[in-house]
């Protein structure tokens, strides 16, 4: 089975688009590990296209926010678009959300939003949060998203060291998953990196060859960020866009 994983599309709907045109005829499966809106202008239609490549979902807080109608945790840039995606959000989309897991297992493989020990909310991007993450670990594998950075920490089944594999001067990454280590590998973001560089981020995962790479997929973002504009949403939110940070 060849997995594609994306994470936090954040309503970015021209990087989204390229995404699905990279991934088009590369992959078995699509795994959405959340966070789909909030921040960026096209929520509905980031949705609409998603459903069309028949993908499973995982919930990110993004969602939980707007399923929970509490938006006290999020940074003002983020409450503030959040309000207007419940305003904009359609009722066939709300419904459509309300039905996605936490967690989705495939065989020894975890896909969440976050973290093993909060699915929706932890942040790993630290070695010492990465040690604490895989103690709460029980598979193999863990793809996760949530902090917009791109990342692959390892360690040996039963030794504690935590080991960081970066992406490379493109922002890209390749793993192979060796018998003897647990990893969680973090596939960045669609719509809103923040490790420096603006491309989208879509990660491809063969469960045969055990093979994991993450791609970094240019887009128009001045388009992007005209919409954000337009719509009334934060501009600096239409600003990190163009930096990838
Ligand atoms: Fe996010
Ligand atoms: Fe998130």
């Amino acid at each position: 089975m060849v997995y594609g994983i994306i994470s936090d599309i954040h309503g970015n709907l021209e990087a989204l688009q390229k995404v699905i045109g990279f991934l088009k005829g590369k992959i078995d499966k699509l795994i959405v590990i959340g966070d789909v809106v909030g921040y960026g202008p096209n929520p509905n239609e980031c949705l609409e296209l998603l459903y069309n490549e028949n993908p499973e979902f995982t919930l990110g807080n993004h969602e939980e926010g707007i399923l929970k109608g509490d938006l006290s945790n999020f940074s003002e840039d983020a409450r503030i678009s959040l309000e207007w995606t419940i305003s904009n959000l359609s009722p066939e989309n709300f419904e459509k959300i309300k039905r996605w897991p936490e967690k989705i297992e495939k065989g020894d493989i975890l896909f969440l939003h976050a973290s093993p020990s909060n699915p929706t909310k932890g942040y790993i991007l630290s070695q010492s949060q990465a040690k604490r993450a895989f103690q709460a670990l029980e598979k193999r594998l863990c793809f996760n998203g949530h902090t917009h950075f791109p990342i692959c920490f390892r360690k040996k089944q039963k030794e504690e060291k935590v080991e960081v594999i970066p992406c490379d001067f493109s922002g890209s990454l390749k793993v192979k998953i060796e018998e003897n280590y647990i990893y969680m590998i973090n596939v960045g973001s669609v719509g809103q990196p923040r490790d420096g560089f603006p491309f989208a981020c879509a990660g491809i995962y063969d469960d045969e060859k055990k093979i994991f790479e993450l791609f970094r997929i240019e887009y128009p973002v001045e388009i992007t960020k005209e919409k954000i504009l337009e719509k009334g949403l934060p501009s600096s939110l239409a600003g990190r866009l163009l930096r990838g940070l």
